[in-house]
């Protein structure tokens, strides 16, 4: 292995860096989120276009550097929405996933063709295991694969990030020749994932230290770490990437992401921020904006927070021993690291009330990290004030149910919206009537169940068609206050499609209809993006279980 130093006092006159940040003066670490890309490859979530975009605007305000928006061609939805996100998110640099191939090189360049700042994201696998029985290729070929891919990339798009996938699993000779060439091609950024989340930290701190020193890469360039979370080591990875020398973090919000998940930006930029007598770097991200865009993530993908999440969880800065309570009151550092209010995670107030005007809503919007349109603003805020005639005022859960509920629900080809439910219960069996609408079009089935929610499933059943699994179903609070709305999630299966739905209401009936019939409407837009037919059936069972 080479042994050539990091020539960093070398200007080369590379185009480098990222992006506008560029020339950002202080050894600061970039951060580049891939929640709409790796994040949404998670189990059962599938975010349609209008919640990719609201989740992009949030994640550029709080200052993240990079968005990877999508693969553009994997789907002409992914497509449409690294289009959409370029076209309207100017603040962040942003970025589409292509193969070395040409057709997704191309794909990549055009649906970021809007976009002020952009870069291509161009990866091969480069692991023995990968080469042989995914690529079916040898070294040479896929050296090949990734200089023309980088060149083509490079030709199309200012900024061009190159990943070996599987890095960590990878030879460091073979890593250190593929990056010189994606280098000399024209990537800026040399990406060293951690694609199945094999590392170990003090052992990649090395690796990563070897290939940094072995690329001898000139000033401009930066090394990228992409960690996944299989063994829980994906935070503690990045930070030794950063320690060795790495400058661009990946990851995702929450840690969003297939399997174990990504490595968690929220986690990263806290420790970076809280041992920054260790690391010794800068980052531009306003962490006062986590907890917000974390609760906004996590309520459009329904993947849920645990509570003892670090940084972003319930309980995260809760504390129950009455001697760690007394030891915060006397001085809070006894047992706090970090301040609730420097990750944005202040106690939740009641807001708005009966009385509140639509300005104050709207600024309360803003604050949770919704940025929707003013026809949609008044449509929310008409919601906001029927609930405050039903229970005088509402919490920021509320004000988020209302909006994810009602706003930002999908618009599929599909689109059955709830009309009318009613229930008869006696002899102990329940009968429910559901009535829902269908492009103009009224539907009304009723069927029995054990209990009311089970009959109105089985009522829905019947009008859609359909008979998908119910993989989850969870009611809960939107506050802890005893006039809370009830918000219903929803994990429905059919066709090899997992699709998730929230409904939230005072009435929690009506809040698990709306959450059953959410999920079906992303379940056929899901069907839709992936081209596959969901299979219907002219009477789906309805008996007993
Ligand atoms: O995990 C991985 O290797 C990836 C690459 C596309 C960077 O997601
Ligand atoms: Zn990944």
């Amino acid at each position: 292995m080479s042994k050539a130093k990091r020539e960093d006092s070398k200007d080369t006159g590379i185009k480098g860096g990222v992006g506008k940040n560029a020339s950002l003066s202080g050894d600061k670490v970039y951060f580049f989120d891939t929640t709409l890309r790796d994040g949404e490859q998670a189990a059962g979530v599938n975010l349609n276009a209008d919640e990719k975009l609201q989740i992009a605007r949030q994640l550029a305000r709080m200052g993240i550097d990079v968005i990877e928006a999508g693969f553009p061609a994997s789907s002409p939805g992914d497509f449409n929405c690294v289009h959409t996100i370029a076209r309207e998110v100017k603040q962040s640099t942003i970025c589409g996933l292509a193969r070395t191939r040409e057709g997704d090189i191309r794909a990549a360049a055009q649906a970021l063709e809007p976009g002020e700042n952009t870069r291509i994201h161009v990866f091969i696998a480069t692991s023995p295991i990968h080469m042989e029985y995914k690529l079916k290729m040898t070294e040479s070929e896929v050296v090949d694969q990734a200089r023309s891919g980088v060149r083509l990339a490079r030709s199309l798009c200012p900024e061009v990030e190159f990943s070996a996938e599987d890095a960590s699993r990878s030879d460091t000779e073979f890593l250190i020749r593929i990056f010189k060439v994606a280098l000399e091609a024209g990537a800026t950024i040399l990406n060293i994932p951690d694609t199945v989340g094999y590392a170990i930290p003090e052992e990649f701190y090395g690796f990563c230290k070897t290939i940094i020193e072995g690329v001898a890469a000139p000033k401009g360039v930066i090394f990228s770490v992409h960690a996944h979370n299989d063994l829980g080591l994906a935070t503690a990875n990045s930070l030794a990437a950063v320690r060795a020398g790495v400058r661009q973090v990946e990851g995702t919000i929450n840690g969003m992401g297939e399997r174990g998940g990504n490595s968690a930006i929220e986690e990263v930029v806290m420790a970076l921020k809280t041992r920054a007598d260790i690391f010794k770097v800068e980052s531009t991200l306003d962490t006062r904006r986590l907890y917000p865009v974390s609760r906004l993530i996590s309520r459009l993908s329904g993947v849920i927070v645990p509570p003892n999440k670090p940084v972003v969880g319930a309980n995260a800065f809760a504390h129950e021993a009455g001697i760690h309570q007394h030891g915060v009151l006397a001085k809070r550092e006894t047992y706090e690291i970090m301040r609730a209010e420097d990750v944005g995670s202040t106690p939740a107030v009641i807001v708005l009330g009966k009385h509140s005007g639509r300005h104050a809503f709207k600024e309360r919007l803003e604050y949770l990290g919704y940025n929707i349109s003013d026809v949609e603003i008044t449509r929310a805020f008409e919601s906001f004030k029927k609930l405050c005639d039903e229970k005088k005022d509402a919490t920021d859960g509320d004000i988020e149910a209302i909006i994810s509920d009602e706003i930002l629900s999908v618009k599929p080809e599909y689109h059955y919206e709830l009309v009318e439910y009613s229930m008869e219960v006696g002899g102990g069996e329940t009968t429910c009537r559901v009535t829902l609408e269908l492009d103009g079009k009224i539907l009304s089935d009723s069927a029995k169940g054990h209990g009311p929610v089970e009959a109105a499933y089985a009522a829905i059943k019947r009008i859609i068609k359909l008979h998908p699994r119910l993989e989850d179903f969870k009611i809960m609070a939107t506050s802890e206050r005893s006039n809370a709305m009830g918000e219903a999630k929803v994990v429905l299966s059919q066709d090899t499609i997992r699709a998730h739905g929230r409904g939230a209401s005072t009435d929690i009936i009506k809040a698990s209809i709306r959450a059953y019939v959410n999920a079906v409407n992303r379940l056929y837009a899901a069907a839709a993006v992936r081209k596959i037919t969901v299979t219907t059936v002219e009477s789906p069972p309805v008996t007993l279980a």
